[in-house]
């Protein structure tokens, strides 16, 4: 048994967790009109509905003693103070100091950071405001109206999606396009639709070493020479954004073209650096530092807000009690709102890169589970395939249904039939139909008792399902970053109860490396003795139909 399963707090979770499941939350709501009252809260432009979860006051209290057991005051302090809490990487984690508008100093290694995020930020400022207003002209004196955003993992979810979820708020100056994928369709597509006249490359790269995102810029190198551009146009056409200045230099982009990061910055928290470079682009400034500014809002409410009203902590122990106690291998993401119909990758990403581990950060191996599978779309298309599993599978999947109050440009009869869907939803899962009442149902339907009971049993819905509702005014930059900030914060949450490094990702650096070196066998120039027999067997299969 591991420190954390031996905990008081836990063990006495174990023993609630057993009387839970005997017993059923439509009850629960039958028996106490006040529970939709009392397990709700509000912070940050964000209203969640938490009482169709199957908690009862004892088991909240009980999760929120497991989280001051496991010191996560003393956590939280550590990660907004600076400590090197990325400990496998050495680094500080302070995703936070770059929407840190309070005006107060933050110290990494005795340097306070601000001052270079505001002058970053500054800089971010007058490149947006240079390219809207055609002052930065591209080198044939056009202005920039296409802007192509290079990255990947982090460098790209973040600044792809907040640019979609705000569609509504997009500056007309500019389109802007995101590639990531080395698949050479991607890159093809958009760069032939465009004119390399008035286009704008943004490569996204922290490390400045992901063969993905260097390919996609080599090649968008070579369209923008084949097209007409020359060696010394590029520095009007191409920006890169990297903690890595050495190598962007080296690549060919101009100094002053490079959007500084650091490396307290993880990529899967980046999108509120200079990664977040093409959201200025595509909104406008002020509604990106309005993104900024909700997140640091959200910041604030977490670091002081009890948690018995502590949104990411709340949302954090739900979590923990379903996938630890009731053995949940997966949380949905449901958002009611087509623009943000990309926030389950996003979370996605936050969440499974972060806490996808098994080791703690003292090195031990754990003995109870760890982050869930993420996923999700967007409502109600959902409704008409993967919810049937929800509703009828087994065991449960917990849910967070996400949507904003009022929409813009759309009639009001469709935003009422969508709310409608979404809260039904909700209803559904917790009270599920009665194998009494769908019995019922079929009275007088022709059937003789055995077919009876065996269509009742098809249509019996179990019900007892737990999901969250988040419901916001609308979806502003604002309210959008204090959202994304409250994933970040839940991820950190439940890093420190499971006592994980959050924020390095061993795994998936294995596979860059993997992959460069099997890269290397594709094109003959690697012993293919390396390999495993069937990784040969597959690279001599597409050598051969790749041979000259
Ligand atoms: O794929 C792993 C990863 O390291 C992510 O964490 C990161 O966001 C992505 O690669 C891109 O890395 P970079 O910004 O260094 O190109």
């Amino acid at each position: 048994m591991t420190v954390l399963t031996s905990q008081p707090e836990w063990q006495r979770l174990t023993e609630l967790a057993t009387s839970v499941k005997s017993t059923h939350m439509r009850d629960w709501f039958a028996e106490d009109p006040q529970r939709a009252s009392k397990f709700q809260t509000e912070a940050c432009g964000l209203y969640l509905d938490y009482s169709k979860n199957r908690v009862d006051q004892e088991v909240l209290d009980t999760l929120f003693a497991l989280a001051d057991s496991q010191g996560l005051s003393a956590h939280r302090e550590a990660m907004f103070g600076g400590a090197n809490i990325n400990n496998t990487e050495n680094r500080a984690v302070l995703h936070t100091a770059l929407r840190n508008f309070s005006g107060e100093p933050v110290y990494v290694d005795g340097q306070d950071v601000m001052p270079e995020v505001l002058a970053t930020l500054e800089k971010i400022r007058a490149f947006t405001h240079a390219i809207h207003s055609g002052a930065h002209v591209g080198y044939t004196g056009k202005p920039i109206r296409q802007v192509v955003s290079i990255g990947i993992g982090g460098s790209f979810l973040g600044p792809k999606i907040m640019t979609e979820a705000l569609k509504p708020y997009t500056h007309d100056a500019v389109k802007v396009h995101f590639v990531a994928n080395v698949d050479g369709c991607h890159i093809h597509d958009v760069l032939s639709t465009l004119d390399h006249t008035e286009t704008l490359i943004v490569m996204s790269s922290k490390s400045f070493s992901t063969q993905e995102t260097l390919q996609n810029t080599l090649s968008a190198k070579d369209w923008f020479l084949s097209q007409g551009g020359s060696q010394q146009d590029i520095a009007r056409h191409f920006v890169a954004v990297s903690s890595n200045v050495a190598a962007a230099t080296e690549f060919g982009i101009a100094e002053e073209n490079i959007f500084p990061m650091w490396d307290w910055v993880g990529g899967r928290y980046s999108l509120w650096s200079a990664i977040g470079l093409p959201i200025a682009l595509a909104l406008g400034f002020d509604n990106f530092k309005s993104l900024l500014e909700g997140a640091h809002e959200m910041d604030k409410h977490f670091k002081t807000a009890p948690s018995k009203q502590n949104l990411p902590v709340i949302m954090a122990m739900l979590g923990i009690w379903y996938r630890n106690f009731f053995d949940a291998q997966s949380h949905v993401l449901l958002p009611y709102y087509h623009y943000l119909r990309g926030l389950p990758a996003y979370v996605q990403q936050l969440d499974m890169e972060s806490n996808g581990k098994q080791v703690t950060q003292a090195g031990q191996r754990v003995d109870y589970a760890t982050g869930p599978i993420i996923w999700g779309s967007e409502g109600t298309n959902g409704q008409h395939s993967f919810h049937q599993l929800i509703h009828q599978g087994h065991g449960i999947i917990p849910a967070d249904f996400l949507m904003p109050l009022n929409v813009p440009n759309q009639d009001d009869t469709h935003h009422a039939m969508l709310a409608s869907n979404c809260f039904g939803q909700t209803q559904a899962l917790m009270q599920g139909k009665s194998f009494e009442d769908c019995y019922k149902d079929l009275e007088g339907k022709g059937l003789d008792e055995e077919q009876r009971r065996s269509l009742a049993e098809h249509k019996t819905m179990p019900g007892n399902k737990p999901s969250n509702t988040i419901l916001f005014e609308k979806l502003d930059p604002f309210t959008l970053g204090a959202l994304v900030a409250m994933y970040e914060h839940k991820v950190f949450v439940q890093g420190v109860i499971w006592q994980l490094n959050s924020f390095d990702q061993w795994g998936v650096e294995l596979g860059k490396v993997l992959g460069n070196q099997v890269l290397a066998g594709i094109v003959g120039s690697a012993d293919h003795d390396q390999f495993d027999p069937s990784t040969q067997q597959l690279i001599a299969r597409f050598r051969k139909a790749n041979a000259p």
